[in-house]
């Protein structure tokens, strides 16, 4: 579709000379390589189908510093609407939050569907624009906005909402109140993308449920306004958020109404730290037909203490908890399972 619709009316030095306005009023793209045709990209001087290169940006955590596999994330968000959403991506609306230079919204609305973006910073939702016109893509729309203000008046209904690389910049106070409203949204998928945190020594309370974190900071204490906002990629004003642990995320899950949830792990992406991609699905809760018992209250996950022989997460949380509160106790037992081990290798 992007092929066929791309410049019409259009032509190449205007699209250049745009691409060049926009540079020097916000900078250059930090993130999103979209090809324009004409062999112009919006990261790359050439057009490239591997995309994503070197970022101009420095991010502020030195660990995702330098490395932006933005063209692998959006495969695999593409991938996964293929695989799991009702209808062929032509017939869906997706909701983008926080949706930086649209380089999601924009491929989803290549492909036929109907895409809002909505960005809190004004020179991202600049730079997507600008990319959905030279690509003649009237399906796509933008919108300069908070995102904790999206609510269902506001912006509709959604066979897909994209919360991705958004959930961990929000303060701990505004994370709940947006997970309710975005799944007030949601009409099948959510989809989040997002840092969690093993440590979770923090307890935030919401509609009467405990959920376990981490407060972190977004900006330097001193940062000034025009500070926040060359830090693109961060939060627009709060000065902390509040990371998730991994059980507290699939606690919210539940609790939001949402009938199950996965990972995903395939397609791949390389090399951009430890986050997570979710698909959460609001389908029918079933109720067995053939259990002889039914438990009296629901399972839910706990930080460390129960289901620890569930998954090999709970386990590494037993132990740095563990390590935690002993950790001369855990440095012997874990003296005694290397030695142990040693002695084993030894004897076979
Ligand atoms: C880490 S980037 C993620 C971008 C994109 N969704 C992705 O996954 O690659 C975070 C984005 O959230 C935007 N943002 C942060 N806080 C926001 C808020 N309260 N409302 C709207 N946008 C916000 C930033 O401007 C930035 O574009």
């Amino acid at each position: 579709v992007a092929r066929s619709a791309k410049l019409r009316g259009v032509n190449r030095d205007e699209i250049q000379q745009r691409k060049e306005e926009i540079e020097r009023q916000f900078g250059p793209w930090t993130a999103m390589d979209i090809d324009l045709g004409h062999g112009i990209a919006t990261r790359t001087g050439a057009a490239s189908a591997s995309g994503s290169g070197e970022s101009s940006y420095r991010h502020e955590r030195s660990d995702w510093s330098g490395y932006s596999p933005t063209s692998s994330r959006i495969s695999r968000i593409v991938q996964l609407i293929a695989d799991l959403a009702r209808k062929p991506i032509s017939e869906l609306r997706i909701l983008d939050l926080a949706c930086l230079e649209g380089g999601f919204a924009i491929e989803l609305g290549a492909r036929g569907a109907t895409a809002v973006g909505i960005d809190g910073r004004r020179g991202h939702i600049a730079k997507a624009e600008f990319a959905r016109n030279a690509l003649g893509l009237p399906n796509v729309t933008f919108a300069v906005d908070d995102v904790r203000n999206v609510t269902r008046a506001r912006y509709g209904g959604f066979d897909v909402v994209l919360c991705l690389g958004i959930l961990y910049h929000l303060a701990e106070r505004d994370l709940f109140p947006f997970a309710r409203a975005i799944t007030d949204c949601s009409d099948h998928l959510l989809v989040v993308d997002t840092v969690l945190t093993i440590e979770a020594p923090e307890s935030s309370i919401y509609d009467g449920r405990t959920y376990h974190g981490l407060t972190t900071p977004e900006h330097q204490a001193k940062a000034s306004a025009s500070e926040i906002e060359e830090n693109a990629w961060m939060s627009i004003d709060n000065s902390t958020n509040f990371l998730l642990s991994r059980f507290s995320l699939y606690n919210l899950f539940t609790d939001l109404g949402f009938s199950s949830a996965y990972e995903c792990f395939l397609p791949p992406v390389l090399g951009h730290g430890a986050r997570s991609t979710f698909v959460a699905v609001k389908g029918a809760r079933q109720t067995l037909l053939t259990a002889a018992h039914l438990a009296a209250e629901e399972e839910r996950y706990r930080e460390t203490d129960s289901g620890a022989s569930d998954s090999e997460l709970h386990l590494v949380a037993r132990e740095l908890t563990r390590l935690r509160r002993n950790p001369l106790a855990a440095f012997w037992s874990f003296f005694r399972r290397a030695a142990g081990n040693a002695l084993r290798r030894s004897r076979r």
